[in-house]
């Protein structure tokens, strides 16, 4: 079985290569990511030596490299990880969300129909159903609410996806996961960014009141699920992989203090995300039928060796904060309250 895989320097992307090449010896990876701020080699160094993995650096925007990479590597399937993953980025600068999460899984899609790709797995996210009222859970008939520029651009990513199996027949499936934590995660997004400052003692900015509620997922569980999709899914269909564990984000917070021995005056109520999502609720039932997909790792435990790997990785979050990250750092933390004031008084609310 030979992958193409996108994204597999982020976040996600690489926790499945390393997975899948460990745990499979039959399989063979090309791994194509761009390198953006997400990207991150150092996410690969486990798999470094290994003749069954070949990174190559490309934007999957680039119709002509996405061409000739299918065209000479003939992969059985391509697993699309490769996004612009986060809301809060997405709210401060959309264009280049627009560009790799649009136009970046077209490019892909052309190219997988032209070079007729067996099978085409689009990873996508529970945001695209929107914030669920209580006590509902939405199954992959739910209707699409998405809010944010990041949440609306995977939403129209799925549909063009789905539209190519509809039109063309390509064998395409999507997955919509739940809120994803574990090791190598980019520390913007909400546990990494709690752990990190809990270890250095510095304030942990809450959003709004902090009772927005996320279900958690640990890493290697959602790559089980999506290689379970991709040996035993049907074309055409939606898959929702969820972690079945839903907390208010505060609860999440918290339980970081509790682990990591540090005090709840830590915590610093700041200025609310705009349209920002209350809940999200899904139901993989279907995945679980049709499968046999569950998620192993419960969330104490997966929490547990989150924080051991950041508290034993120093070097890496210390990487990964140089460069740019003190520009976006500094619009949405130190800033925010003046950067968010730009965007809610053009809204007129
Ligand atoms: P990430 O931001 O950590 O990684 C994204 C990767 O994509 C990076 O390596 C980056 O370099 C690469 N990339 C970005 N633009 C590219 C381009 N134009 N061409 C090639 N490569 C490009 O993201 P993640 O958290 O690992 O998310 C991966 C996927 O899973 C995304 O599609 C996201 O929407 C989806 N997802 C994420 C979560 C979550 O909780 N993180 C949950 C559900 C679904
Ligand atoms: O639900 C799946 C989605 O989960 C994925 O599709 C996205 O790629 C991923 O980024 C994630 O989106 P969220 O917006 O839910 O994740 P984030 O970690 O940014 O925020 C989680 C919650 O925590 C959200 O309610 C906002 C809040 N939050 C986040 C940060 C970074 C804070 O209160 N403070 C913060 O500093």
């Amino acid at each position: 079985m030979k992958l193409a895989v996108t994204g597999g320097a982020g976040f996600i992307g690489s926790a499945f290569v390393r997975l899948a090449l460990a745990e499979d010896s039959s399989v063979q990876i090309v791994n194509i990511d761009k390198l953006t701020y997400a990207g991150n080699l150092e996410n690969l160094d486990p798999v470094r030596q290994e003749p069954r993995h070949r990174f190559i650096n490309a934007d999957i925007c680039d119709s002509e490299r996405m061409q000739v990479i299918f065209a000479e590597e003939r992969p059985d399937a391509v697993v699309h990880f490769a996004a612009e993953s986060h809301v809060d980025r997405s709210i401060l600068s959309p264009a280049p969300v627009f560009e790799t999460n649009l136009r970046g899984t077209f490019t892909l899609l052309e190219a997988a129909r032209t070079q007729r790709v067996p099978r085409f797995v689009h990873v996508s996210t529970d945001e695209v159903y929107g914030s669920i009222n209580a006590p509902l859970e939405a199954d992959e008939d739910f209707p699409l609410n998405p809010s944010s520029p990041y949440s609306a651009t995977k939403a129209g990513s799925d549909l063009l996806a789905r539209s190519y199996f509809s039109t063309y027949r390509l064998p395409v499936i999507v997955t919509r996961a739940s809120n994803n934590y574990g090791p190598y995660q980019f520390p913007e997004k909400l546990i990494p960014l709690m752990i990190a400052h809990a270890l250095e003692d510095r304030p942990l900015p809450v959003y709004g009141d902090g009772m927005q509620v996320r279900d958690w997922l640990y890493v290697d569980d959602h790559c089980r699920g999506i290689q379970a999709v991709l040996r035993r899914g049907r074309e055409g269909e939606i898959y929702n992989i969820g972690g079945s564990r839903s907390l208010p984000n505060l609860a999440v917070v918290r339980e970081i203090l509790r682990i990591t021995g540090k005090p709840e005056s830590l915590i610093r109520f700041v200025e609310d995300r705009p349209g920002h999502d209350r809940r999200y609720a899904l139901s993989s039932e279907k995945i679980h039928r049709e499968t046999g997909w569950r998620p192993a790792v419960g969330f104490e435990q997966g929490l547990e060796q989150t924080i051991a790997w950041y508290r034993d990785n120093p070097g890496w979050v210390a990487r990964v904060r140089s460069g740019e990250y003190s520009t976006y750092y500094s619009r949405n933390y130190e800033n925010r309250e003046a950067e968010l004031r730009t965007v809610i008084d053009a809204r007129g609310d």
